[in-house]
């Protein structure tokens, strides 16, 4: 079969340390070449002048088909897939959810698997879930590293916590195996204090789940985290959903301290919307953990991915509809299953109230959003850069264009946007998949199926840490 090659024509190219005009040839899945009146024979040519052309967006924070208690998340890996596309992002990695009771982390890739493979529209990965550890898991953690797992992920709250020295011994075993591993960072016990004092109280509105989960209860678990991983030798860890000011300073002493190898992530959410929502009518909508903070947390988590403290503004997708699941939490917000959608939204939402309101620079917007997260999780180079040889993701923006976002202008399954009305300067116009057309003004143009599972070699997870030396010294 004849491959497609296609010419982007003297569009703005961004990546984290350059802004530049060219023109991109893609010659099948891959980016060809990058230079000045780029000519080839048979190419289809799309314009790009006075507009930006950044990598594919890199989400590494997603929970597709999540079954969460009783509840299961409404995008399964086609439509939440699509949704992603026709936002701008070309690679997710997703949470594998807690499987059943002694299972160990192959029965739930396998799981995983089967509900992304033939149905995914875009590349995609997983990290894998330790949802207890003994001997057998500790080992295992190999083969999934070899199986294209490079991560894995505790939750220091929930049901299937970790305690800190099953906690320690995960960070030693996927140190010693050069892979990364993430934590949901909250004091179960301070939480689990407030969510039964509040319920006593008769405080079971959604406002409460906000109060039931302090900034505090955050900080505490990340600062203890991040001790953990010192006493694993600097292990590396990832902080998923870093929420709020007290928790990205925990994070700041520990590096000032000389700890390496500290990764942080914050969402879309945290950045943009407040605790106020949880006093509105459709409060439900905004319960998630950790929960909405303050106009203050907010300003210090944008001040802090400016300064490169913060590496990755990723989504934690994880939809349930208003009319229906969240339901469930109508009487007692601790029956509302926990979580928001977000992955159609973060790269035009991020883009607008980032970059157009000059929170960040659009290097750093990139460099976020794009890069780290593809460096982080070993996508990179093939991934979250524009280079000879990557592959051909990339996204066009045209800055000028401004729209008010709305739900129905979304592809997800779920019934809300916990954005609507906000107005957005910039407009995602096109958005290519390893040199194919997936989106284009807002309309889906990819195939059902067409997204790979991107075995993740882990030798370039090694190399990462060389990488991100300067965060740890920052
Ligand atoms: O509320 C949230 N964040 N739900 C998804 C699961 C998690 O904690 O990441
Ligand atoms: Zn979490
Ligand atoms: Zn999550």
């Amino acid at each position: 079969m004849k491959m497609m090659k296609t010419i982007i024509r003297q569009g703005t190219i961004v990546s984290p340390s350059e802004i530049y005009e060219a023109d991109i040839l893609i010659d099948g899945e891959k980016i060809a070449c990058i230079g000045r009146n780029l000519e080839s024979e048979g190419a289809k040519v799309i314009e790009a002048r006075g507009k930006y052309v950044i990598p594919g967006g890199v989400d590494v924070h997603t929970h597709m088909d999540l079954l969460a208690g009783n509840s299961r998340a409404v995008d399964d890996f086609y439509d939440g897939t699509v949704a992603a596309a026709c936002g701008g992002t070309t690679a997710i990695v997703d949470h594998m959810g807690f499987g059943p009771d002694g299972c160990n982390l192959h029965y739930q890739l396998n799981e995983y698997h089967h509900l992304a493979d033939g149905k995914a529209v875009i590349d995609y990965g997983f990290h894998g879930t330790a949802q207890h550890v003994n001997q057998d898991i500790l080992d295992e953690l190999e083969g999934m590293m070899e199986d294209g797992v490079s991560s894995v992920k505790v939750y220091l709250t929930y049901d299937r916590r970790l305690n800190d020295g099953e906690a320690l011994q995960v960070l030693k075993r996927m140190k010693k195996l050069g892979g990364v591993t993430a934590f949901h960072c909250e004091n179960h016990e301070v939480v689990e204090y407030y969510r039964s004092m509040y319920r006593e109280q008769g405080c079971t509105s959604p406002y409460y789940h906000a109060k039931s989960r302090p900034n505090l209860a955050e900080a505490e678990a990340v600062a203890r985290i991040l001790s953990l991983a010192r006493l694993a030798g600097d292990a590396p860890v990832y902080i998923v959903h870093l929420s709020c000011k007290e928790s990205l300073e925990a994070v700041l002493d520990a590096r000032k301290k000389g700890q390496k190898n500290i990764f942080v992530e914050t969402c879309t959410q945290y950045l943009t919307l407040t605790e106020e929502r949880y006093m509105d009518k459709d409060g439900l909508k905004y319960v998630m953990s950790p929960p909405l903070r303050t106009r203050e947390d907010c300003e210090r988590l944008w001040e802090g991915l400016a300064a490169g403290d913060i590496q990755v503004v990723a989504t934690d997708h994880c939809p349930f509809n208003y009319g229906i699941e969240k339901q469930l939490g109508r009487d007692d917000f601790t029956k509302c299953p926990n979580g928001a959608p977000g992955v159609e939204e973060r790269m035009s939402v991020i883009f607008s109230e980032g970059v157009m309101k000059k929170r960040i620079s659009l290097n750093r917007y990139v460099e976020a959003l794009c890069t780290n997260p593809a460096r982080i999780y070993g996508f990179y180079p093939e991934k979250g850069i524009l280079q000879p040889g990557s592959d051909g993701d990339l996204v066009i923006i045209d800055p000028n264009k401004e729209y008010v976002l709305t739900h129905d202008r979304m592809h997800s399954a779920v019934d809300y946007t916990a954005y609507e009305g906000m107005k957005l300067k910039g407009q995602i116009e096109l958005v290519m998949q390893r040199g194919s057309v997936v989106a284009e003004g807002n309309v889906f143009k990819g195939k059902r199926g067409a997204g790979r599972f991107c075995d993740v070699i882990h030798t370039d997870v090694l190399r990462l840490f060389v990488l991100f030396c300067s965060y740890s010294n920052a």
